[in-house]
Protein backbone atom coordinates (compact mmCIF):
# COMPACT_ATOMS: atom_id res chain seq x y z
CA UNK A 1 0.00 0.00 0.00
CA UNK A 2 1.06 3.51 -0.61
CA UNK A 3 3.27 4.95 2.22
CA UNK A 4 3.10 8.79 3.33
CA UNK A 5 2.14 11.42 1.21
CA UNK A 6 5.76 13.89 0.21
CA UNK A 7 5.62 17.55 -1.06
CA UNK A 8 3.02 18.82 1.53
CA UNK A 9 3.22 22.48 -0.41
CA UNK A 10 0.71 21.50 -3.30
CA UNK A 11 1.04 23.29 -7.08
CA UNK A 12 -2.61 24.39 -7.90
CA UNK A 13 -4.32 21.74 -9.71
CA UNK A 14 -2.35 18.92 -8.15
CA UNK A 15 -5.33 16.70 -6.60
CA UNK A 16 -4.02 16.06 -2.94
CA UNK A 17 -6.58 13.00 -2.84
CA UNK A 18 -5.30 10.87 -5.45
CA UNK A 19 -4.35 7.89 -3.81
CA UNK A 20 -0.85 7.46 -5.66
CA UNK A 21 -0.28 11.46 -5.01
CA UNK A 22 3.52 11.84 -3.82
CA UNK A 23 4.14 8.44 -2.93
CA UNK A 24 7.69 6.59 -4.06
CA UNK A 25 7.90 3.40 -6.03
CA UNK A 26 11.01 1.12 -4.31
CA UNK A 27 9.55 -2.38 -4.67
CA UNK A 28 7.05 -4.82 -5.68
CA UNK A 29 6.23 -5.45 -2.15
CA UNK A 30 3.95 -1.99 -1.91
CA UNK A 31 1.32 -3.28 -4.35
CA UNK A 32 -1.78 -5.56 -3.36
CA UNK A 33 -3.70 -7.16 -5.62
CA UNK A 34 -6.19 -4.25 -5.90
CA UNK A 35 -3.09 -1.69 -6.75
CA UNK A 36 -1.92 -3.85 -9.60
CA UNK A 37 -5.38 -3.93 -10.63
CA UNK A 38 -5.49 -0.25 -11.00
CA UNK A 39 -2.26 0.37 -12.52
CA UNK A 40 -2.69 -1.43 -15.16
CA UNK A 41 -6.66 0.36 -15.69
CA UNK A 42 -4.67 3.10 -15.70
CA UNK A 43 -2.10 1.46 -18.10
CA UNK A 44 -4.61 0.46 -20.44
CA UNK A 45 -6.19 3.42 -20.74
CA UNK A 46 -2.58 5.04 -21.42
CA UNK A 47 -2.25 2.75 -24.49
CA UNK A 48 -6.01 3.72 -26.00
CA UNK A 49 -4.43 7.67 -25.42
CA UNK A 50 -1.17 6.97 -27.34
CA UNK A 51 -3.30 4.73 -30.57
CA UNK A 52 -5.71 7.60 -31.04
CA UNK A 53 -3.92 11.30 -29.92
CA UNK A 54 -0.62 10.34 -29.22
CA UNK A 55 0.44 13.14 -27.23
CA UNK A 56 -1.28 14.79 -24.38
CA UNK A 57 -1.18 17.39 -21.86
CA UNK A 58 -2.22 15.21 -18.56
CA UNK A 59 1.33 16.35 -16.95
CA UNK A 60 2.01 19.76 -18.72
CA UNK A 61 4.26 21.50 -16.87
CA UNK A 62 5.62 18.89 -14.49
CA UNK A 63 9.25 18.16 -15.13
CA UNK A 64 11.17 14.55 -14.27
CA UNK A 65 14.70 13.75 -13.77
CA UNK A 66 16.08 10.74 -15.12
CA UNK A 67 18.63 9.65 -13.08
CA UNK A 68 21.20 6.78 -14.51
CA UNK A 69 23.93 5.71 -12.63
CA UNK A 70 24.17 2.57 -15.14
CA UNK A 71 23.49 1.57 -18.80
CA UNK A 72 19.81 2.07 -20.07
CA UNK A 73 17.84 1.79 -23.46
CA UNK A 74 14.33 1.32 -22.87
CA UNK A 75 13.54 2.22 -19.20
CA UNK A 76 15.68 5.34 -19.71
CA UNK A 77 14.08 5.80 -23.17
CA UNK A 78 10.23 5.10 -22.12
CA UNK A 79 10.54 7.41 -18.91
CA UNK A 80 11.08 10.04 -21.49
CA UNK A 81 8.95 9.06 -23.91
CA UNK A 82 6.59 8.78 -21.14
CA UNK A 83 6.87 11.63 -20.10
CA UNK A 84 6.81 13.97 -23.31
CA UNK A 85 3.89 11.77 -24.30
CA UNK A 86 1.94 13.04 -21.25
CA UNK A 87 3.20 17.01 -22.29
CA UNK A 88 5.55 17.26 -19.18
CA UNK A 89 9.17 17.62 -19.52
CA UNK A 90 12.87 15.63 -19.06
CA UNK A 91 16.12 16.59 -17.38
CA UNK A 92 18.32 13.56 -18.50
CA UNK A 93 21.11 12.78 -16.38
CA UNK A 94 22.17 9.73 -17.46
CA UNK A 95 26.21 10.51 -18.03
CA UNK A 96 26.42 10.75 -14.70
CA UNK A 97 30.27 10.69 -15.50
CA UNK A 98 29.90 14.28 -16.71
CA UNK A 99 27.46 15.27 -13.44
CA UNK A 100 29.07 16.45 -10.25
CA UNK A 101 28.91 12.81 -9.25
CA UNK A 102 32.45 12.91 -11.07
CA UNK A 103 33.82 15.14 -9.22
CA UNK A 104 32.63 13.07 -5.77
CA UNK A 105 28.92 14.31 -5.09
CA UNK A 106 26.94 12.12 -3.20
CA UNK A 107 23.83 10.38 -3.86
CA UNK A 108 22.13 11.79 -1.35
CA UNK A 109 22.70 15.42 -2.25
CA UNK A 110 22.77 14.65 -6.01
CA UNK A 111 18.69 14.02 -5.31
CA UNK A 112 18.48 16.87 -3.07
CA UNK A 113 19.81 19.04 -6.32
CA UNK A 114 17.48 17.18 -8.49
CA UNK A 115 14.30 17.35 -6.29
CA UNK A 116 14.61 21.17 -6.33
CA UNK A 117 14.24 21.00 -10.44
CA UNK A 118 12.02 18.28 -10.64
CA UNK A 119 8.70 17.19 -10.03
CA UNK A 120 9.41 13.54 -9.93
CA UNK A 121 12.98 11.33 -10.15
CA UNK A 122 13.76 8.42 -11.60
CA UNK A 123 16.88 6.54 -10.62
CA UNK A 124 19.03 3.62 -11.74
CA UNK A 125 21.99 2.63 -9.74
CA UNK A 126 24.65 -0.08 -8.82
CA UNK A 127 23.53 -0.73 -5.32
CA UNK A 128 20.99 -2.90 -4.10
CA UNK A 129 18.75 -0.06 -1.51
CA UNK A 130 20.15 2.82 -3.30
CA UNK A 131 16.52 3.62 -4.74
CA UNK A 132 15.43 3.42 -0.95
CA UNK A 133 18.43 5.88 0.23
CA UNK A 134 17.44 8.35 -2.42
CA UNK A 135 13.59 8.12 -1.36
CA UNK A 136 15.01 9.12 1.96
CA UNK A 137 16.62 12.48 1.39
CA UNK A 138 14.23 13.71 -2.05
CA UNK A 139 10.86 15.53 -0.97
CA UNK A 140 8.94 14.47 -4.15
CA UNK A 141 8.38 11.22 -5.35
CA UNK A 142 11.22 8.94 -6.27
CA UNK A 143 10.87 5.66 -8.44
CA UNK A 144 13.24 2.78 -8.15
CA UNK A 145 14.30 1.81 -12.26
CA UNK A 146 16.88 -0.95 -11.18
CA UNK A 147 19.34 -0.81 -7.59
CA UNK A 148 21.61 -3.76 -8.40
CA UNK A 149 20.98 -6.61 -8.33
CA UNK A 150 18.23 -6.01 -5.86
CA UNK A 151 14.72 -4.73 -7.71
CA UNK A 152 13.22 -3.58 -10.79
CA UNK A 153 9.66 -2.88 -9.78
CA UNK A 154 8.49 -1.05 -13.27
CA UNK A 155 10.04 -3.81 -15.01
CA UNK A 156 7.97 -6.03 -12.88
CA UNK A 157 4.60 -4.23 -13.60
CA UNK A 158 4.87 -4.25 -17.07
CA UNK A 159 5.61 -7.65 -17.53
CA UNK A 160 2.76 -8.46 -15.65
CA UNK A 161 0.87 -5.79 -17.63
CA UNK A 162 2.10 -7.83 -21.19
CA UNK A 163 1.04 -11.17 -20.30
CA UNK A 164 -2.13 -9.57 -18.82
CA UNK A 165 -2.50 -8.08 -22.68
CA UNK A 166 -1.39 -11.36 -24.32
CA UNK A 167 -2.68 -14.19 -22.36
CA UNK A 168 -5.79 -12.18 -20.57
CA UNK A 169 -5.52 -13.35 -17.24
CA UNK A 170 -2.76 -13.30 -14.31
CA UNK A 171 -4.05 -16.44 -12.62
CA UNK A 172 -3.43 -19.71 -13.11
CA UNK A 173 -0.44 -19.84 -15.40
CA UNK A 174 3.08 -22.18 -15.31
CA UNK A 175 6.06 -19.26 -15.34
CA UNK A 176 9.33 -20.49 -16.36
CA UNK A 177 12.22 -18.10 -14.87
CA UNK A 178 15.36 -19.16 -16.88
CA UNK A 179 19.08 -17.54 -16.64
CA UNK A 180 20.60 -15.11 -14.26
CA UNK A 181 18.10 -15.84 -11.28
CA UNK A 182 20.76 -14.51 -8.96
CA UNK A 183 21.61 -11.36 -10.29
CA UNK A 184 18.88 -10.34 -12.41
CA UNK A 185 16.28 -7.70 -10.59
CA UNK A 186 13.86 -8.19 -12.84
CA UNK A 187 13.07 -11.74 -12.09
CA UNK A 188 13.38 -10.98 -8.03
CA UNK A 189 10.50 -8.60 -8.58
CA UNK A 190 8.43 -10.54 -11.06
CA UNK A 191 8.72 -13.72 -8.84
CA UNK A 192 7.55 -11.78 -5.83
CA UNK A 193 4.46 -10.02 -7.63
CA UNK A 194 3.49 -13.49 -9.00
CA UNK A 195 2.83 -14.55 -5.51
CA UNK A 196 -0.28 -11.97 -4.93
CA UNK A 197 -1.93 -14.02 -8.03
CA UNK A 198 -3.77 -17.54 -7.49
CA UNK A 199 -2.67 -21.01 -8.81
CA UNK A 200 0.47 -19.71 -9.68
CA UNK A 201 3.69 -22.39 -10.42
CA UNK A 202 6.99 -20.94 -10.68
CA UNK A 203 10.04 -23.17 -12.34
CA UNK A 204 13.43 -21.60 -11.98
CA UNK A 205 15.57 -23.15 -14.63
CA UNK A 206 19.55 -22.14 -13.99
CA UNK A 207 22.73 -22.92 -13.48
CA UNK A 208 23.73 -24.02 -9.79
CA UNK A 209 25.62 -20.51 -9.44
CA UNK A 210 23.35 -18.56 -10.32
CA UNK A 211 20.11 -20.21 -8.80
CA UNK A 212 17.42 -17.37 -7.21
CA UNK A 213 18.80 -16.28 -4.11
CA UNK A 214 16.50 -17.89 -1.28
CA UNK A 215 15.42 -14.62 0.39
CA UNK A 216 12.67 -14.14 -2.79
CA UNK A 217 11.89 -18.02 -2.97
CA UNK A 218 11.42 -17.85 0.98
CA UNK A 219 9.04 -15.03 0.76
CA UNK A 220 7.32 -15.95 -2.51
CA UNK A 221 6.75 -19.66 -0.52
CA UNK A 222 5.03 -17.69 2.42
CA UNK A 223 2.18 -17.34 0.21
CA UNK A 224 2.01 -20.65 -0.54
CA UNK A 225 2.83 -20.73 -4.32
CA UNK A 226 4.35 -23.64 -5.42
CA UNK A 227 8.49 -23.34 -6.51
CA UNK A 228 10.56 -25.75 -8.46
CA UNK A 229 14.36 -25.26 -8.86
CA UNK A 230 15.84 -27.03 -12.02
CA UNK A 231 19.17 -27.55 -14.09
CA UNK A 232 17.64 -27.42 -17.43
CA UNK A 233 14.34 -26.51 -19.58
CA UNK A 234 13.26 -30.09 -20.60
CA UNK A 235 11.16 -31.04 -18.32
CA UNK A 236 9.39 -27.37 -17.56
CA UNK A 237 8.92 -26.22 -21.37
CA UNK A 238 5.51 -28.20 -21.99
CA UNK A 239 3.34 -27.10 -19.18
CA UNK A 240 4.87 -23.34 -19.47
CA UNK A 241 2.35 -20.34 -20.24
CA UNK A 242 5.34 -17.95 -19.56
CA UNK A 243 8.65 -18.56 -20.04
CA UNK A 244 10.79 -15.28 -19.37
CA UNK A 245 14.47 -15.40 -20.84
CA UNK A 246 16.79 -14.09 -19.19
CA UNK A 247 20.91 -12.11 -19.43
CA UNK A 248 23.40 -13.80 -17.83
CA UNK A 249 24.75 -10.16 -15.98
CA UNK A 250 27.82 -9.83 -16.51
CA UNK A 251 28.66 -6.95 -15.05
CA UNK A 252 27.71 -8.61 -11.59
CA UNK A 253 30.68 -11.11 -11.70
CA UNK A 254 33.24 -10.71 -10.14
CA UNK A 255 35.45 -13.73 -11.59
CA UNK A 256 35.06 -13.58 -15.54
CA UNK A 257 36.09 -16.66 -16.00
CA UNK A 258 32.75 -17.52 -14.01
CA UNK A 259 30.89 -15.97 -16.17
CA UNK A 260 32.51 -17.39 -19.43
CA UNK A 261 31.87 -20.63 -18.21
CA UNK A 262 28.07 -20.27 -17.82
CA UNK A 263 27.15 -17.63 -19.99
CA UNK A 264 26.31 -19.83 -22.84
CA UNK A 265 23.62 -22.18 -20.52
CA UNK A 266 20.74 -21.69 -22.40
CA UNK A 267 19.68 -20.82 -25.50
CA UNK A 268 16.30 -20.75 -26.95
CA UNK A 269 15.89 -21.45 -30.48
CA UNK A 270 12.95 -22.90 -32.80
CA UNK A 271 13.81 -26.18 -32.27
CA UNK A 272 13.83 -26.04 -28.63
CA UNK A 273 10.34 -24.52 -28.66
CA UNK A 274 9.06 -27.41 -30.43
CA UNK A 275 8.24 -28.93 -27.42
CA UNK A 276 6.33 -26.13 -26.08
CA UNK A 277 2.61 -25.20 -25.78
CA UNK A 278 1.04 -23.32 -29.22
CA UNK A 279 -0.60 -21.10 -26.63
CA UNK A 280 2.42 -19.86 -24.31
CA UNK A 281 4.38 -16.53 -24.82
CA UNK A 282 8.16 -15.56 -24.21
CA UNK A 283 9.57 -12.48 -22.63
CA UNK A 284 12.81 -10.99 -22.04
CA UNK A 285 13.34 -7.85 -20.28
CA UNK A 286 15.75 -6.95 -22.75
CA UNK A 287 18.65 -6.37 -23.40
CA UNK A 288 19.07 -9.73 -25.45
CA UNK A 289 22.68 -11.43 -25.89
CA UNK A 290 22.99 -14.92 -27.40
CA UNK A 291 20.10 -16.81 -25.11
CA UNK A 292 17.27 -16.46 -27.86
CA UNK A 293 18.42 -16.59 -31.54
CA UNK A 294 16.62 -14.14 -33.92
CA UNK A 295 15.44 -17.27 -35.75
CA UNK A 296 12.64 -17.54 -33.34
CA UNK A 297 12.21 -13.36 -33.21
CA UNK A 298 9.27 -14.22 -35.95
CA UNK A 299 7.16 -17.28 -34.07
CA UNK A 300 4.03 -15.27 -32.83
CA UNK A 301 5.11 -16.64 -29.15
CA UNK A 302 8.33 -14.03 -28.65
CA UNK A 303 6.67 -11.27 -27.44
CA UNK A 304 9.46 -9.54 -26.14
CA UNK A 305 9.21 -6.55 -28.24
CA UNK A 306 5.16 -6.33 -27.58
CA UNK A 307 6.65 -6.72 -23.85
CA UNK A 308 9.06 -3.34 -24.29
CA UNK A 309 6.10 -1.78 -25.96
CA UNK A 310 3.81 -2.22 -22.47
CA UNK A 311 6.96 -0.37 -21.06
CA UNK A 312 5.61 3.18 -21.84
CA UNK A 313 1.79 2.83 -20.93
CA UNK A 314 3.42 1.51 -18.06
CA UNK A 315 5.37 4.22 -17.02
CA UNK A 316 3.09 6.51 -18.30
CA UNK A 317 0.26 5.15 -15.70
CA UNK A 318 2.72 5.72 -12.73
CA UNK A 319 3.82 9.25 -13.59
CA UNK A 320 0.61 10.19 -13.67
CA UNK A 321 -0.29 8.41 -10.36
CA UNK A 322 2.45 9.79 -8.42
CA UNK A 323 1.78 13.28 -9.57
CA UNK A 324 -1.08 13.05 -8.75
CA UNK A 325 -3.67 13.03 -12.09
CA UNK A 326 -4.87 9.47 -12.11
N1 LIG B 1 17.39 -4.38 -18.57
C1 LIG B 1 17.15 -5.25 -17.47
C2 LIG B 1 17.75 -4.65 -16.21
O1 LIG B 1 18.28 -3.54 -16.25
C3 LIG B 1 17.65 -6.63 -17.73
C4 LIG B 1 19.09 -6.74 -18.13
O2 LIG B 1 19.82 -5.76 -18.12
O3 LIG B 1 19.48 -7.86 -18.47
O4 LIG B 1 17.68 -5.27 -15.19
N1 LIG C 1 14.59 -3.89 -19.48
C1 LIG C 1 15.46 -2.90 -19.18
O1 LIG C 1 15.54 -2.42 -18.05
O2 LIG C 1 16.13 -2.42 -20.25
P1 LIG C 1 17.28 -1.31 -20.16
O3 LIG C 1 18.36 -1.87 -19.28
O4 LIG C 1 17.72 -1.11 -21.59
O5 LIG C 1 16.67 -0.09 -19.56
Amino acid sequence: MPSKPKNPRLPFGDQQTAPWYGKNILTVKQFDRADLDYIFSVAHEMRTMVEHVGTFDLLKGKILANLFYEPSTRTQASFMAAMQRLGGAVVPISEVHYSSVAKGESLPDTVRTLACYADVIVIRHPEVGSAALAARYADKPVINAGDGPGEHPTQALLDMFAIREELGRLDNLTVTMLGDLKHGRTVHSLARLFARFDDIRLNYVSPDILRMPREVMDEVAKKGIRQTEHATLDAALPETDVLYVTRVQRERFEDPAAYEKVKGAYVITPEVMKSAKKQMIVLHPLPRLTEISMEFDADPRAAYFRQMECGLYVRMALLAMVLGKA
